[in-house]
């Protein structure tokens, strides 16, 4: 197992290039079941739940031929079904493969994921999804089994919302199974979230006959087949915000370059909010905070266009450097929280209780060994280890080699000090 060391305490200075979306990819990818022909992508970041989805095809008998940041895959008609516990319990969204093998292939068995580390989260928007456009759904020792009717799916009108809101993936799954189903279907309270957009325009681009990408109603016409295309996979706004929140939080001077700044705007505006210039190009973002001392700032995570979760635990690291009391509401995942025990180990003053943080900036930081839980998680504890004077040992660094591709090179470029060393202590 690896671990970062890191020595804290200077700004970050300089440009680095953001990688290809982690939570773009993921979905898309799922989506060339989806399709006849051979399907390329290119920008594909080199991550391990990348990894994970690919070996999911393969374990589904797709030929996957990958050459740095290009992936090729070819996809039988028929074939298996299942997408086994070992995968699943790895990631979460191979539940995605669930709606194009039942359009595909007619069945999908996939392991019910458990809870996480992010709380329960479970899935029964798709499978109400899937059982609305005719899928029989069952659950037998564990494993979901869902089979199309004799006559294929048909399309539908669904309810996509749940009580947290619309879920990203639900809306992907329904929406995979809905492109080749008979007929129309209308899917409310969707996911707007660009990575949505993304997997509707990739799947449009190869002959699907979808509208409404981008709003809470999805109309899809059933079509007979899709053919395979080129895709360049969009930049990872997460990963560019985490990369700025580091700037900001070591009071450096970041541009990431390669984003679309539209997608960063949730970001821009809290982080103008709080003080920090940041200036907006149109596929770059920088912030410069040498010469400011930013002020808390409130915010509430909530789906696009509000600040996302996914920055939430990065907005939490920064806050530390803040002047004043920062609370951060967590509305999606009322338990995503595990990084603030450790920054305070750092030393932060900072505390948690039933989906809420708050944060009394600012904060000293001192190095120290720390455990990451999760991804984004992981990612406020390099933020952490870069601000703190002294040493940090980030323990458990798998998770951030979930989402985040060479994230120490390109820290490294920025100036600071990390060095990925095999963790001797850890199984
Ligand atoms: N929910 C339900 N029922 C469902 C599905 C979701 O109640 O059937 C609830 C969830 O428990 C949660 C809320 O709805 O409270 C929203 O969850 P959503 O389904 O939107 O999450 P997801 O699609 O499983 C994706 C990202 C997550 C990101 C969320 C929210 C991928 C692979 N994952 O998950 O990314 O946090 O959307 O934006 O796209 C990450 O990258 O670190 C990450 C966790």
């Amino acid at each position: 197992m690896d671990r970062f060391r890191i020595h804290g305490g200077f700004p970050l200075k300089g440009s680095v290039v953001a990688a290809g979306s982690k939570n773009s990819t993921l979905p898309v990818l799922a989506a060339s079941l989806l399709l006849q022909g051979e399907s390329k992508f290119k920008r594909v970041p080199g991550l391990r739940d990348v990894d994970t989805m690919l070996g999911l095809l393969e374990s589904l008998d797709s030929s996957v031929v990958r050459m740095g940041d290009e992936v090729q895959i070819r996809v039988a008609d028929s074939g298996r079904t299942s997408a086994p516990y070992e995968i699943v319990r790895k990631m979460r969204a191979s539940v995605c493969v669930l709606g194009p093998l039942l359009a595909r292939r007619g069945r999908a068995e996939a392991a019910l994921p458990g809870g996480c580390v992010l709380g329960v989260r479970p899935i029964d928007i798709h499978l109400r999804g899937l059982e609305a456009l005719g899928a029989r759904v069952s659950l037998e020792s564990g494993v979901i089994k869902a089979e199309a009717p004799r006559g294929g799916l048909q399309g539908a009108e669904i309810e996509m919302s749940g009580p947290r809101g619309s879920t990203v993936l639900g809306t992907a799954n329904v929406m995979m199974a809905a492109v080749l189903a008979a007929g129309t279907t209308v899917l409310r309270g969707c996911a707007r979230e660009p990575e949505i957009e993304n997997l509707v325009a990739f799947l449009n681009s190869c002959g699907a006959l979808i509208e409404g990408q981008g709003t809470d109603i999805i109309r899809i016409e059933g079509v007979s087949e899709l053919r395979a295309n080129l895709w360049t996979i969009p930049p990872d706004r997460i990963e560019a915000g985490t990369l700025l929140l580091a700037g900001a939080a070591t009071r450096g001077k970041v541009r990431v370059e390669k984003v679309l700044s539209s997608e960063l705007a949730p970001l821009s505006n809290q982080l103008l909010k709080a003080g920090v210039p940041v200036q907006i190009g149109e596929d770059w973002v920088e912030v410069d905070a040498a010469e400011t001392v930013p002020q808390a700032t409130s915010l509430t995570t909530g789906p696009w266009p509000d600040f996302p979760t996914d920055l939430q635990a990065q907005w939490t690291a920064f806050a530390t450097q803040c002047s004043g009391l920062t609370e951060v509401q967590e509305s999606i995942y009322p338990e995503r929280f595990l990084h603030v025990a450790e920054l305070k180990r750092m030393g932060a003053s900072a505390g948690c209780e039933s989906g809420r943080a708050w944060v009394e900036g600012p904060c000293a930081l001192q190095g120290a060994p720390v455990i990451a839980s999760d991804l984004r998680a992981s990612a406020a504890l390099v933020i952490g280890g870069l601000v703190a004077e002294g040493e940090t040992i980030v323990k458990r660094i798998y998770h951030l080699d979930r989402g985040y591709e060479g994230l120490e090179n390109k820290l490294v470029d920025l100036g600071a000090q990390v060095l990925r060393e095999v963790d001797s202590e850890s199984p």
